[in-house]
């Protein structure tokens, strides 16, 4: 195996040197983190989950014209993605009232809300990403106007396909979070792509009939049957193989490294 260079180390993540300039490899890890990383642990097989669910939303949101950072996946646990500078803004998506916002707001979780509403977050660990708003962003120049036109746009796009595609496996989309990036081509023209990883870490994700979390929060707030919920959302997108993730971590562990 050629020698790689760790690029970074994240919580859920390791990002490494790609084998061609310009791209880079997203490791998914087991670990689990929540409310700044005060609480820490490992869900087993998430990393596995993850990889296989984001791959696959990642290239339907391609197929519908969303442009990705994602190329392919490369093994159980790793996928090839561009190289991206990303963006210090995490955006979040609502459909339902649930989490920081329902606290915020006083709005009782599980309240449909009157339209989707996005909020806008800076991505600093050191300051538990605070919420802001546009003019923080364009004030402090982590993009311009026309940047968060473009963030808006794709995000409410990636918002509604998203919805239907859960729907249709009998899960709500409460929220979730995106994060993008940008790309250089040789003319030094820049484009926005969607970037990290599209999963029950980011999203919240309910039975659709009884409410049930399908999501991190069952980590977050201690809920067991954690694992299982992961394996649940895969199973309903049609990707989860009849073994499970046992299944999927033979695999893993035949395929090795790439
Ligand atoms: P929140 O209600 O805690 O603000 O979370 C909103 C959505 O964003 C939820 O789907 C979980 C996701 N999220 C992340 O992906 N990373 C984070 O660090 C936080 C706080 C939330």
């Amino acid at each position: 195996m050629a020698r790689r260079t760790k690029l970074y180390e994240g919580k859920a993540k390791v990002l490494f040197s790609g084998p061609e300039p310009g791209t880079v490899i997203q490791y998914f890890k087991d670990d689990a983190t929540a409310f700044n990383a005060q609480k820490k642990g490992t869900i087993n097989g998430k990393g596995v989950l993850n990889n296989i669910i984001s791959e696959f939303l990642m290239l339907r949101l391609h197929d519908i014209g969303i442009p990705t950072h994602f190329i392919r996946r490369l093994n159980m646990r790793e996928q090839l993605v561009r190289e991206v500078e990303i963006i210090p803004v995490e955006v979040i998506i609502r459909n339902v009232a649930a989490g920081s916002m329902s606290k915020r707001l006083g709005i009782p979780e599980g309240t449909v809300l009157p339209r989707s509403i996005v909020e806008y977050c800076y991505k600093s660990d050191e300051l538990g990403d605070p919420l802001i708003s546009e003019e923080h962003i364009t004030a402090f120049g982590w993009a311009s106007p026309q940047d968060i036109d473009d963030l808006l746009a794709m995000s409410l796009r990636i918002n509604d396909f998203l919805c239907g595609v859960f729907t249709g496996i009998g899960i709500k989309l409460v929220d979730f979070k995106l994060e993008f990036g940008r790309i250089y081509d040789e003319n030094g023209e820049m484009r926005i792509v969607l970037a990290d990883e599209i999963s029950p870490d980011n999203c919240r994700l309910w039975d659709a009939k009884t409410n049930e979390k399908m999501d991190k929060d069952r980590f977050r707030r201690d809920m067991g049957g954690v694992e299982e919920a992961y394996q649940e959302v895969a199973r309903r997108l049609g990707i989860l193989p009849e073994g499970g993730v046992a299944e999927l971590q033979l695999v893993e562990n035949e395929s090795g490294d790439e």
